[in-house]
């Protein structure tokens, strides 16, 4: 097996620890800005993705004490719209997603190879987020259609 940089994978898994963090706080903050005929099944989806969120964190700081290194206390980047159709949410949610699926796919080309607990982990997580955007694309588009509003991978 070929060595791996862990700096960079530890930098790497820092980021996708700080990000998920970010997530949590986003999808519990839009939990709590949904009104009208869809708020129940909505509020509940944003929150079961919230706890997702914690658990990929938590998933990723496990990583990073396995190697020996110290787990960032930062949080990702968040920002507000202060748009609240429930469309501008899931784009949004989409797009920072997107993110952390870039980080994960990042974490991938550097392990690959190197690692097989930190491959497995890595292919686990662009599976669960590829899956979790490929949810979100269905739900953001209109009833009856069926092409993709995002382009796969
Ligand atoms: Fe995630």
């Amino acid at each position: 097996m070929r060595e791996m940089d862990k700096d960079r994978v530890v930098a790497l898994l820092n980021g996708i620890l700080e990000q998920e963090l970010a997530g949590v706080i986003r999808y519990t903050h839009y939990s709590l800005l949904v009104y009208g005929f869809g708020r129940i099944p909505i509020v509940s989806w944003l929150r079961d993705q919230a706890n997702e969120s914690l658990a990929h964190a938590q998933q990723a700081g496990e990583m990073i004490t396995h190697l020996g290194e110290y787990p960032s206390l930062g949080i990702g980047p968040l920002l507000d719209k202060h748009e609240l159709s429930i469309a501008a949410i899931l784009a949004e949610s989409l797009e920072t997603e997107s993110k952390a699926l870039a980080l994960y796919k990042e974490l991938m080309a550097a392990v690959e190879g190197r690692s097989v607990m930190l491959e497995e982990y890595a292919r686990q997580m662009i599976y669960a987020e590829e899956v979790h955007a490929g949810e979100v694309d269905k739900m953001m588009r209109k009833p009856g259609e069926l092409a993709a509003t995002r382009k796969p991978g």
